[in-house]
């Protein structure tokens, strides 16, 4: 209830109050930010994944400055050696007002990171994109095999299903690539768990799935609990350390990771950064209030 009221009041809140919560979790407005946050995860042995706010934009002027400055941030970020890769989210780029549109930006940015080696990850969003975010990955899988990989959130009904379609799918001589997480958006039962555990349960199915299939398996999570099943299925499956890494988000759960780190296993952080960190992190607290309670902690407990 308090969350929910905390939630429904921040759009109202001074955004300087707000940043004071906002900072844990995002590297600051600028490219300049994303690149010294990125070098100090590097310099601990934490690869990253660069993400550049912003998503369900209303013009297709906006996909085209998006684009435009991915581009920059691609050419900057390898220039710079920084150990680690791109996550991107369609409706940046005007998946729900023109799929072509949307399509020819994402061509572009993911044909700049192959020619820069690098990959480009595709953010699952809420539940009318996935469809489309699905034929848009498998489109790009086909001409830009080792460059690009998508996000599956194991919430979601179908997801395991999806995951068997994908068996079939021709790899190209590079494994398919999933960064497989929770989901965060709010979704109907119809359409995805609710229950905590049951989550938890098609996670882990999911993931032994994708290890079976040899599929290339980003384990997104801050769950304790997650993360030692996978190792225990890491172990059973004997999973090359070449076929699957970690993932977590910027700011959270540092001592959890550090401890991933510690044993051996390789890590990475999403790292956000731009000038929409004020709509994103509200938007994400609306979505889901229970977020809120960090923001207690983090405003009033950690100053
Ligand atoms: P859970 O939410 O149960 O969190 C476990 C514990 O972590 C909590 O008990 C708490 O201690 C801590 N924690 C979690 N969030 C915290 C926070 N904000 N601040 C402080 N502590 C926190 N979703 C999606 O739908 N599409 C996507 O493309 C992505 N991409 C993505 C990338 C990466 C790298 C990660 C880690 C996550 C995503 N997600 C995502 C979000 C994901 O779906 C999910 O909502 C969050 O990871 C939270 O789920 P957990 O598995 O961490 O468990």
């Amino acid at each position: 209830m308090l969350n929910k009221m905390i939630a429904d009041l921040l759009p109202y809140m001074p955004k300087k109050l707000i940043w004071q919560f906002s900072k844990r979790y995002i590297a600051g407005e600028g490219m300049e930010d994303g690149l010294e946050v990125s070098r100090k995860l590097n310099e601990q042995n934490i690869e990253v994944t660069i993400d550049l706010l912003g998503e369900f934009i209303t013009s297709l002027d906006q996909a085209e400055e998006n684009k435009k400055q991915y581009l920059d941030i691609i050419e900057r970020f390898t220039s710079e050696n920084i150990q680690g890769n791109f996550s991107l989210k369609p409706t940046m780029f005007g998946l729900l007002i023109d799929e072509e549109e949307c399509y020819r930006h994402l061509r572009e940015i993911v044909a700049k990171a192959a020619e820069k080696n690098n990959f480009v990850r595709i953010d699952m969003e809420d539940s009318q994109c996935v469809d489309i975010e699905l034929e848009l990955f498998k489109k790009l899988k086909k001409e830009f095999s080792g460059h690009v990989g998508l996000v599956i959130q194991a919430y979601l009904r179908r997801t395991l299903d999806d995951l068997l379609d994908f068996s079939n799918f021709p790899s190209n001589g590079h494994p398919l690539n999933f960064r497989l997480c929770k989901g965060i958006y709010v979704e109907p039962k119809q359409i995805a768990y609710k229950d905590y555990q049951e989550v938890r349960n098609h996670y882990l199915e999911d993931l032994e799935l994708m290890f079976k299939n040899k599929m290339y398996a980003g384990i997104a999570t801050h769950d304790k609990f997650l993360v030692e099943e996978a190792m225990k299925l890491i172990e059973k499956h004997q999973v090359p350390k070449s076929m699957y890494e970690f993932q977590m988000l910027y700011g959270v759960t540092p001592e959890l990771r550090n401890s991933i780190v510690a044993a051996g296993h390789k890590m990475r952080v999403y790292v956000p950064f731009g000038k929409q960190w004020f709509n994103y992190s509200t938007r994400r607290l609306k979505e889901n209030p229970e977020i809120a309670s960090h923001i207690i902690k983090a405003l009033f407990l950690k100053g």
